[in-house]
């Protein structure tokens, strides 16, 4: 019986999978209608009935809460870093659902606020579960204690300054959301390929500059910063080992982030958001949605890199001025991405452990 508890049967541990599988595939397909529900308003062809802004943030944070951290928590796990249990589990999904449903109707009202807040414990209990971590040098995993601490101290300070100072609120805004998705969620993808990085130490301090290039502090150093990291992001595209496509898609994100920093791509909105999605549902979803689903086969994946590349560049078009026909283009391409995350996510769930 003691056994039976410590090591729950098979079945029992595969139907946790499959339903770990489904909500996470709920979650994606949530973040995506709410995404092209934007786009086709954007385009005139359906109306929001909402506010814009709302959402936006209802989206931006289902995909983060919902999607992103959740599938970083599945890469902890399956590295044994850490996991939190399942009752955590339970009420971080709940107040996920809350956070989104009042970011939906209320924008930042009392129930993001609230849901928002479980869900940021969620992530400081992580930080300090991972931060056996800290001094295994190789490890992507070590960067991401001290970052999840760094990205939430932005908050306070972005809730303060919106009515005061919104433009320097918004660049602390994308200096939190690049040290997210930067510093957090794409080393736990790297862990999750298995991935090894050379001295940690001074690389998050150079990804540390990095993101503050991206907001709060543009400056020749820090976008020096930015540079070696994203070298060291690129260089993952030389690991033989990894599944080709994949391997694609963090050497362009590589690339695109090289390009940023020293100047030749503009750091403006439509370069940003077109680099957010790029980083997302290619180099980062490729990484780590094995840990639930299936993979695609290699031909499959190429037709997604292609299809996220013809989302990302009419973003990138646009920050060079050239407007006409990028609103479409990058909406069918969405369309497909889609279409195909929703195949790959309703597929059998992957159960390797
Ligand atoms: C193909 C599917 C998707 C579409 C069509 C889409 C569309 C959009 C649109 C229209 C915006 C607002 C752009 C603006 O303000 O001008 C946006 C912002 C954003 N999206 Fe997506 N998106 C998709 C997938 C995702 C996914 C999967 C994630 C994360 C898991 C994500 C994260 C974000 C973030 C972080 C922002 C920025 C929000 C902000 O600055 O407030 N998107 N997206």
């Amino acid at each position: 019986m003691a056994l039976a508890v410590l090591h729950p049967p098979r079945s029992c541990a595969a139907s946790n999978e499959r339903l770990v599988a489904r909500g996470l595939a709920l979650a994606l397909l949530g973040t995506f209608a709410l995404g092209l529900w934007m786009r086709l308003a954007m385009l005139g062809l359906v109306p929001l009935g909402l506010e814009f802004s709302h959402v936006r943030h209802a989206h931006s944070h289902l995909g983060a809460y919902g999607v992103l951290f959740p599938l970083a928590f599945l890469a902890w796990r399956r590295t044994g870093a850490f996991a939190l249990p399942r009752w955590a589990l339970a009420l971080y999904t709940v107040s996920t659902v809350a956070s989104v449903a009042g970011f939906l109707t209320r924008g930042y009202g009392a129930l993001a606020i609230a849901g928002s807040t479980v869900v940021a414990a969620g992530w400081l209990w992580g930080a300090w579960g991972l931060r056996h971590r800290l001094m295994r040098t190789t490890d992507p995993l070590s960067l991401v204690p001290l970052s999840i601490v760094a990205a939430l101290s932005c908050v306070p300070f972005i809730a303060l300054m919106l009515r005061k100072a919104p433009a320097f609120a918004q660049q602390l805004v994308a200096t939190f959301l690049g040290a997210l998705l930067l510093l957090v969620v794409a080393p736990s993808a790297l862990s999750a390929l298995g991935a090894r990085l050379r001295w940690t130490p001074a690389l998050w301090l150079c990804g540390v500059a990095g993101v503050a290039s991206l907001g709060l502090w543009e400056h020749p150093v820090t976008r020096a910063g930015l540079v070696v990291y994203a070298a060291a992001l690129g260089l993952v595209a030389l690991r033989p080992s990894l599944r080709l496509v994949t391997r694609w898609s963090w050497g362009l994100l590589g690339l695109g982030l090289g390009a940023l920093a020293l100047g030749l791509v503009p750091n403006v909105r439509p370069s940003v958001l077109g680099a957010i999605h790029f980083l997302v549902l290619a180099p980062v979803l490729l990484s780590l949605a094995p840990l639930a689903w299936e993979p695609r086969s290699t031909a499959a994946e190429l037709v997604l890199l292609v299809a996220v590349s013809a989302v990302a560049a009419p973003l990138l078009a646009q920050a060079f001025g050239h407007v006409a026909g990028t609103f479409a283009i990058t909406t069918t391409a969405s369309f497909l991405v889609a279409g195909w995350w929703s195949w790959a996510s309703l597929a059998s769930p992957s159960v390797s452990e």
